[in-house]
């Protein structure tokens, strides 16, 4: 039997966790505060562990590397309306998401466009038998558990979290990704209706359809996430947003650090 001492052990180790988890996200948010320059997207992208202060935080909101071919996403899932599990085809099953292999590219590509320069590019990553090295942007740390199929199997949106990628004529990073970030979601529960709000879908009938916007007034970061922001403080959504079917999700500490 566990002697009851040992229970409460287990306490000021905790609150010793937390003192330090709060002490390192305080002094990594006053470095970044105080690095301006560093928003040099070339450096990030020469950067050998990324841009990320220290190997134990995730990456940095608003990063935008450069890719080996610019892929646009806008063309792609406004144009040729192509699904986002149709190329990130295994979100719903597994944690990672997963990148579309050449050969999927190449199914239409191999007809499509092939005299653009980027085409070009990527035909030769084919007839080469080799991957296209993109640059990873979103990542977690090591000791961070975080299953995509759990979050897309409740309902939530892809871009509740990565921001309307239909939009983006370069991915970047639109959620800050740290703990307080997920825990507030955990805690508060996630709205159904907010999270298809955040998507730019609207429903039409019984379908859903893309929101319209001009592309051309989209720039590549930022004005989306104080979108986001404006929309969520807008007085209008309010009726849309019915406090009901609230999705709440574990926190406690094991949940997300194995
Ligand atoms: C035709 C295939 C294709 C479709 C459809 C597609 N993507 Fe992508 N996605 C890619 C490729 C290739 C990359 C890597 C290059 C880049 O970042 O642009 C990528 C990158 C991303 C990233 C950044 C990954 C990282 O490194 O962190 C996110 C987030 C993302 N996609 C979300 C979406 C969402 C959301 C949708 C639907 C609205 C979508 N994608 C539709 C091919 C696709
Ligand atoms: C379902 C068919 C389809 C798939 C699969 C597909 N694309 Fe495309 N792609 C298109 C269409 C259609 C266009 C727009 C062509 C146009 O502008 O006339 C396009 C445009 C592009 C362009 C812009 C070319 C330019 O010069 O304007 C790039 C780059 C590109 N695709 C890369 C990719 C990559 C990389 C993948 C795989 C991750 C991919 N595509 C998968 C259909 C597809
Ligand atoms: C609850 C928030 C959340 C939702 C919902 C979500 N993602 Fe992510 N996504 C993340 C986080 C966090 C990471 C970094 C994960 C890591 O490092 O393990 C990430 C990483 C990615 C990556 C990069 C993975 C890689 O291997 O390069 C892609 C691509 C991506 N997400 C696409 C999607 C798509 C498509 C959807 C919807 C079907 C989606 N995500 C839904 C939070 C989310
Ligand atoms: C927008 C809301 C939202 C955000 C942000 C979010 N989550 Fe979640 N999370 C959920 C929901 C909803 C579930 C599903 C709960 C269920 O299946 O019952 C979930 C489930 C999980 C689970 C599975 C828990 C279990 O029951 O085993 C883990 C682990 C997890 N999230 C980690 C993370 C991490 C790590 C982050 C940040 C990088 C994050 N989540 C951000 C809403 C969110
Ligand atoms: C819903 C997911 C989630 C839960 C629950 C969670 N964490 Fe975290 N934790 C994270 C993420 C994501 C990071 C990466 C932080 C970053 O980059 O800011 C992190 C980072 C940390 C760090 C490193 C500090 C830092 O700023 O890098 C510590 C220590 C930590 N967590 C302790 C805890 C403790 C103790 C608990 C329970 C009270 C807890 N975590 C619960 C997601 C979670």
């Amino acid at each position: 039997m566990t002697p009851s001492w040992r229970k409460w052990a287990v306490v000021p180790g905790l609150m010793a966790a937390v003192v330090v988890a709060t002490a390192l996200t305080a002094s990594r948010a006053h470095a970044q505060t105080s690095a301006p320059a560093a928003a040099d997207t070339t450096t990030k992208v020469n950067a050998p562990r990324g841009p990320w202060g220290y190997s134990g935080a995730s990456s940095v909101q608003g990063y935008s590397p450069v890719q080996p071919i610019k892929f646009p996403h806008p063309v792609h899932v406004q144009q040729a309306k192509m699904n986002c599990q149709y190329c990130h085809f295994s979100a719903n099953k597994s944690p990672d998401p997963g990148l579309p292999a050449v050969g999927t590219c190449m199914g239409c590509h191999q007809i499509v466009k092939t005299t653009s320069p980027e085409i070009q590019k990527l035909t030769k990553y084919w007839t080469d038998k080799k991957p296209v090295p993109w640059v990873r942007i979103h990542r977690v740390p090591k000791y961070v558990h975080f299953p995509h199929m759990r979050h897309v199997n409740a309902g939530v949106t892809c871009q509740n979290c990565h921001g309307q990628v239909q939009k983006m004529p370069q991915v970047f990073q639109y959620a800050s990704l740290n703990m307080g970030w997920c825990v507030s979601c955990h805690v508060n529960g996630y709205d159904p209706a907010k999270g298809q709000e955040a998507s730019g879908y609207t429903k039409s009938g019984n379908s859903w359809v893309l929101a319209s916007t001009s592309l051309s007034s989209q720039p590549a970061g930022g004005l989306l996430v104080a979108d986001a922001k404006a929309q969520a403080a807008s007085p209008a959504s309010a009726p849309l947003a019915a406090p009901i079917g609230l999705k709440k999700a574990r926190y406690d500490c094991a949940s997300c650090h194995y």
